[in-house]
């Protein structure tokens, strides 16, 4: 029985791992001044691991509370969330990836 639950659990963790990565593959890409445009205007836009996150629906959850989420509006969060403050769990990394909405390249040349 333990077996069965750690292999559906490691199935699980497969699957998971290849839907964010489905959803990686369909976000748009920003450049980093872009990225600093549109949380300008949303006030919502956190930066980890190079992908803005929208954090609109979640901010007034965080355990850490939303002030520190708002302190990194438009800025680079990442140091910050796998810091010393908190250096979040697993399950936190999770929620994280679900509020992505945009990969954000630096230097990124676009053509017109
Ligand atoms: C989208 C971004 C974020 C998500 C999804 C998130 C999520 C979470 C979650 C679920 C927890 C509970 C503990 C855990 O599971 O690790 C937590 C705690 C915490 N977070 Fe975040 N967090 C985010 C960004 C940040 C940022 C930018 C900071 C800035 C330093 C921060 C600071 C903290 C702190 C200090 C705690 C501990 C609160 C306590 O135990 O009293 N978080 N966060």
């Amino acid at each position: 029985m333990k077996a069965r639950v750690s292999a559906a659990k490691d199935k699980i963790h497969q699957m998971s791992k290849t839907l964010i990565w489905c959803n990686e593959e369909k976000l748009p890409t920003w450049s980093f001044e872009e990225y600093e445009d549109e949380a300008k205007k949303s006030q919502d836009l956190i930066l980890i691991d190079n992908f803005a996150c929208d954090t609109s629906k979640f901010k007034n959850e965080h355990p850490g509370g939303e002030k520190l989420i708002t302190t990194y509006v438009g800025k680079d969060a990442t140091k910050a969330f796998y810091g010393v403050l908190n250096n979040h769990t697993r399950s936190a990394r999770q929620i994280m990836k679900d509020l992505r909405v945009a990969k954000v390249v630096r230097n990124l040349k676009k053509e017109n």
